[in-house]
């Protein structure tokens, strides 16, 4: 116990010593951006048929070309999901990893894992230099910095279990895009100049995104013909070509020539997994609501049913309401607090899930919150989580604490078709632009290793989020996520599709979406529009969006918060049903101008 507080001080004070926004890069949604459109669309797109939800207009095209052809939520997923791979680079991605939900029509839901694996020569201390420190740099750039990706397996899995088209039809606009290329947009220019000093250091990244050292201009074309060859041979032999043939050699090779960790036994070994969803039900307004959402190794939806719980009898009335955000904030510090101590690879870990997400633990909780004070992070630490039925015996014990970290960049979209399945999907390469590393089979390579705890007792090198000894490296073992595609449904029928980037503010703002959709009833546009804030336990603060009035700030410092005005916090795309028409009314997130295109 001693020692426990002992590690737990130790946090603090690194914590303290480390303040959010040390990292070298930071991506697109997390930076504080002074371009936020002064327009913003105050109603969603509305189809009565299928709709397609995602950062990229080109993206979104690419899966409503694929519903129109006769493919379902999935397939079109699947083909949106290779199309970010090509539009946008920094996120979108083959190389790295990520999840998707799926809710059939006949309500079956599906959660398919394809979180990166530490390949098996990693090991708990890697990125420990022999004068004991941590090397800043190893886990976040370059080829060390790579896990074995997940993405091809995953989006091929779902395709075979739920898809009705060939993979060979859905990777066609991928294809396209690839080959012939795309326009350079100015948020293209921008990435490439804000992640020049990485891709320069790589030969493959230089040639293709810097275009050589001649850098791009708005109104160019990106063609990316050596990840076309890629997509293609992905088409012709399947995913077997990414983890044991042709595409596997080239990125061993690449690995073994310049030191990574990846080999062909790692490929082969690589496994996407199929796990069961959370779900937790609400009755609010004489409606049953059903709110189902990722399980471990994400610690998203544990998070966010933790927290749906402990507000279940609170009043909500807004966000202009400084009780409402001070209740939210609250439940926020304890939600992370608890995420930090229990949460991690489900397949190496005993995770308490059914504690974390009793309602009678969340009420628990609940009543540690002072209703007109801040709590102080220092004073609250993970909760004990038990399922009351079983008695406080069955609680787990929380692993020590020992390390910060969480990296960024990220990409969220939602599909839903004409039939009604539903696909809320988040996929990664963790940093913008990953480990900077394009393989030289066209495709970058993610920086997923820092999600782990990379040195018990030290801060990861991006930004600050408290992890466990539970998340520490191992061979085979998945980083812990804070990826949060959720899926609500209102009396039996889908309702709302939501997700985000963002790091640790995904859980955050994914539950703001479902509060503001479920709880204050807000129309899909008015959900992802409405000012946006989070909590994150330690460091201790608030940040708010600069959408929130002076009024709001001053109210939160009175009570106690040091607060952060942050741009713009996560980048959700959604898509809400309409209760009375059944409209599909796609709502992407003005933050980064999201494309919604439905038909
Ligand atoms: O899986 C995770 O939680 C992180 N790799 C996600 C990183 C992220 O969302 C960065 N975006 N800002």
């Amino acid at each position: 116990m001693r020692k426990n507080i002992f590690l737990l001080l130790s946090a603090l004070l690194i914590a303290s010593l480390f303040p959010l926004g040390a990292p070298a890069q930071t991506a697109a949604e997390f930076r504080d951006h002074t371009d936020i459109p002064k327009q913003w669309p105050q109603q969603p797109v509305r189809s009565a048929h299928g709709m397609v939800a995602t950062d990229d207009p080109l993206a979104s095209q690419a899966g409503v070309e694929i519903l129109k052809r006769g493919g379902n939520a999935v397939d079109a997923a699947v083909a949106t999901a290779f199309a970010l791979a090509v539009v946008e680079p920094a996120a979108g991605n083959i190389g790295g990893g990520g999840f998707m939900l799926v809710r059939l029509a006949n309500g079956k839901s599906t959660f398919f894992d394809y979180r990166e694996m530490a390949p098996a020569k990693a090991g708990r201390d890697m990125y420990i230099m022999p004068d004991g420190k941590l090397d800043p740099e190893a886990s976040t750039i370059g080829y060390r910095s790579v896990a074995v990706p997940g993405t091809v397996a995953g989006l091929t899995l779902a395709l075979k279990t739920y898809g009705k088209l060939k993979l060979a039809d859905v990777l066609q606009p991928a294809i396209r895009y690839a080959e012939q290329g795309i326009p350079v947009t100015d948020k293209l220019v921008r990435e490439f100049d804000e992640e020049r000093s990485g891709l320069q250091r790589y030969s493959m990244s230089n040639h293709i995104f810097l275009n050589d050292g001649k850098y791009f201009h708005a109104g160019d074309t990106l063609r990316q013909p050596e990840l076309a060859a890629t997509l293609k041979r992905i088409a012709k032999n399947g995913p077997a070509d990414f983890y044991q043939g042709e595409i596997a050699q080239m990125l061993a090779k690449d690995m073994a020539a310049l030191g990574g960790l990846i080999t062909l036994d790692d490929l082969a070994h690589y496994q996407p997994k199929v796990r069961d969803v959370l779900h937790a039900d609400f009755k609010i307004d004489d409606h049953r609501w059903e709110v189902i959402s990722s399980p471990p190794p994400s610690s998203g939806g544990v998070a966010v049913i933790e927290a749906l719980n402990m507000l279940q009898n609170v009043p909500i009335k807004g966000w202009d309401d400084p009780q409402s955000v001070h209740m939210v904030l609250e439940v926020m510090r304890r939600i992370f607090a608890d995420r930090a101590a229990y949460l991690a690879d489900p397949d190496f870990s005993n995770v308490p899930v059914a504690g974390l997400t009793d309602p009678c633990y969340a009420k628990e909780l609940l009543a540690t919150i002072d209703l007109t004070r801040a709590s102080s992070s220092k004073e609250i630490h993970a909760g004990n989580p038990h399922v009351c039925s079983q008695g406080i015996s069955a609680s787990a014990k929380a692993n020590t604490i020992v390390s910060l970290g969480e990296g960024p960049h990220t990409t969220h979209f939602s599909v839903v078709d004409s039939a009604g399945n539903a696909v809320a999907s988040t996929f990664t390469l963790n940093d913008s632009y990953g480990s900077h590393v394009t393989s030289s089979a066209g495709f970058l390579l993610n920086d997923e290793m820092d999600d782990f705890t990379t040195q018990p007792g030290v801060p990861n090198a991006l930004f600050g989020l408290i992890q466990s000894e539970a998340n520490t490296i191992g061979p085979g073992k998945r980083p812990l996520s804070s990826m949060t595609p959720t899926i609500v449904v209102r009396d039996g029928q889908l309702s709302f599709v939501t997700g985000s980037p963002g790091g640790p503010t995904i859980i955050s703002v994914t539950l703001l979406s479902v509060i503001n959709w479920m709880r204050l009833g807000m129309d899909a546009q008015a959900a992802i529009n409405a000012p946006r804030f989070h909590h994150q336990w330690l460091p201790d603060e608030a940040w708010i969006e600069i959408l929130f009035s002076p009024q709001m700030e001053d109210q939160l410092k009175s009570r106690g918060y040091p607060v952060k005005r942050r741009g713009h916090l996560g980048l959700i795309n959604a898509i809400g049903i309409d209760s009375k028409t059944g409209e599909r009314c796609g709502a992407a997130d003005p933050r980064d101008n999201g494309s919604a295109i439905g038909y």
